[in-house]
């Protein structure tokens, strides 16, 4: 189906920089359905931090999970990222992946889990094709 249906767009929000321990947050989803956790694939874990070498790693990593929707999206597809970007590593991202940042939509996230009083926003980036 993918092969001759291709993806038009993809809307998500992937992992950020060493900020949540993913497989801790959704432990109990491991537990309820029995699925083997696989904490040495999650990207951009906690506990690699939030230096240059995991900063590093979480560059490759997403660039090249959008490099592989790549070959089975459209010429002139859209992808929409959720991301708080505080390193600027989207860029880089997006040139890795053949992609190209077209608009970025601010948005600020008012009602955190975390109740704290901080401002904290993310922003939405749109990126599509530059090859
Ligand atoms: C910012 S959350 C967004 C989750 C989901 N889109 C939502 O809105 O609830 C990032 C998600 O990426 C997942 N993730 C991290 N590394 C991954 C990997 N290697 N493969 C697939 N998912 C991964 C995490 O488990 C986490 O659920």
């Amino acid at each position: 189906m993918l092969k001759k249906q291709k993806i038009r767009g993809i809307f998500s929000s992937p992992p950020y920089v060493g900020q949540i321990d993913y497989h801790e947050q959704h432990a109990y989803a491991y537990d309820l359905f029995g699925f083997d956790r696989k904490d040495k694939l999650e990207i951009g874990p906690l506990y690699k931090g939030q230096g240059k070498e995991a900063r590093n790693s979480y560059v490759k990593a997403i660039s090249k999970v959008l490099s592989n929707a790549r070959k089975f999206m459209v010429d002139d597809f859209d992808v929409f990222l959720v991301a708080n970007d505080k390193w600027n590593l989207y860029p880089q991202i997006a040139k890795l992946a053949g992609m190209k940042i077209v608009k970025q939509f601010k948005r600020p996230v008012l009602n955190r889990t975390e109740r704290d009083k901080s401002p904290y926003s993310e922003i939405i980036f749109h990126l599509k094709n530059s090859l």
